[in-house]
């Protein structure tokens, strides 16, 4: 499976934070935004990973990313020139997708909770896997609406403890939401996708849907919705409130615990992606930093 990060717009809800540097190089806490997607796809399993991002934006994320050799992963560089919607991303990713399936995440998008892991993995078996997560505002977002069932339908998993529900509809934005539950911005899809993707139509207000995209896996009874309960974390951080709360949020469970969110040097030795000595060679010139002593214990 491969794995793409969308990590352009204007991030214009965050001007004049984001008029010389892309959003998602922006620290949530003490690393950059684009770390967490990142870890999520790591955390999946991916290891082939797309960047998309604006023309100018691109060079700060090699310059930051580099090839991906630092956390055994390889990572690939395509500009987006027009923000002409998320589902664009199975095309302008068509040759790096090639064969292959392809999970999407949306590079602001920050996913923290336990099983997270294990859910990633379920979702990638599937055609298409989503995630939903209650909201107090969904009318921002893709809604899910659920139809009650007494039982587990085949095709949706749900976590241990939560009620199953059989997905009716998938709305954009809408006005009158049928529930409180977000779609999320990480999807997973079977090959198909990039002609799905090229067949899509820009909704009213221009852009190639992911939506539209959901909904077509979900007509033909192929789309599995994975429920994220009340005990995980789905961050915003396209404004300067939910900014600085992702950050602190971040700060509290790293502080109170000892450990790091997202520390992608961390995930890659975890998962036998390097060796211990490849990592602390890796590291050798960054000293007297939080971060990288954080890496340097773990590796203890
Ligand atoms: C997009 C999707 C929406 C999804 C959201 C998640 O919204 O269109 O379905 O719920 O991402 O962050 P947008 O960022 O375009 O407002």
């Amino acid at each position: 499976m491969k794995g793409i990060i969308l990590a352009g717009g204007a991030g214009t809800r965050l001007h004049p934070n984001t008029i010389a540097v892309s959003k998602q190089l922006l620290p949530v806490y003490d690393k950059p935004m684009i770390y967490y997607p990142v870890s999520v796809l790591m955390l999946a399993g991916i290891r082939e990973i797309l960047i998309i991002s604006t023309v100018q934006d691109l060079p700060n994320f090699k310059r930051l990313l580099g090839t991906g050799r630092q956390f055994g992963v390889e990572f690939s560089y395509t500009a987006q020139p027009e923000p002409d919607g998320i589902a664009q991303a199975f095309i302008l990713g068509e040759d790096f997708i090639g064969g292959d399936n392809a999970a999407l995440i949306l590079g602001d998008n920050i996913f923290y909770g336990q099983g997270f892991s294990a859910m990633l993995k379920r979702a990638a078996q599937n055609p298409a896997a989503i995630f939903a997560y209650q909201v107090k505002d969904p009318q921002r977002f893709g809604v899910v609406e659920f139809a009650p069932l007494s039982k587990f339908p085949s095709g949706i998993s749900v976590p241990p403890g939560d009620i199953a529900l059989k997905v009716k509809s998938i709305e954009e934005k809408p006005a009158k939401p049928k529930s409180d539950y977000a779609v999320t911005g990480l999807y997973f899809y079977d090959n198909r996708v990039v002609e799905y993707a090229k067949s899509l139509k820009p909704s009213k207000r221009g852009e190639l849907e992911i939506t539209d995209l959901n909904n077509f896996y979900l007509k033909e009874g192929r789309l599995n919705v994975e429920l994220l309960g009340r005990g995980f974390a789905w961050l915003d951080t396209g404004t300067p409130e939910s900014l600085l709360q992702a950050s602190q949020y971040v700060q509290t469970i790293e502080e109170n615990q000892g450990i790091k969110i997202a520390c992608l040097e961390e995930i890659a030795y975890r998962l036998g992606f390097l060796t211990k000595n490849e990592i602390l060679k890796n590291i050798e010139n960054y000293k007297n930093n939080d971060y990288y002593d954080y890496v340097r214990r773990i590796l203890k």
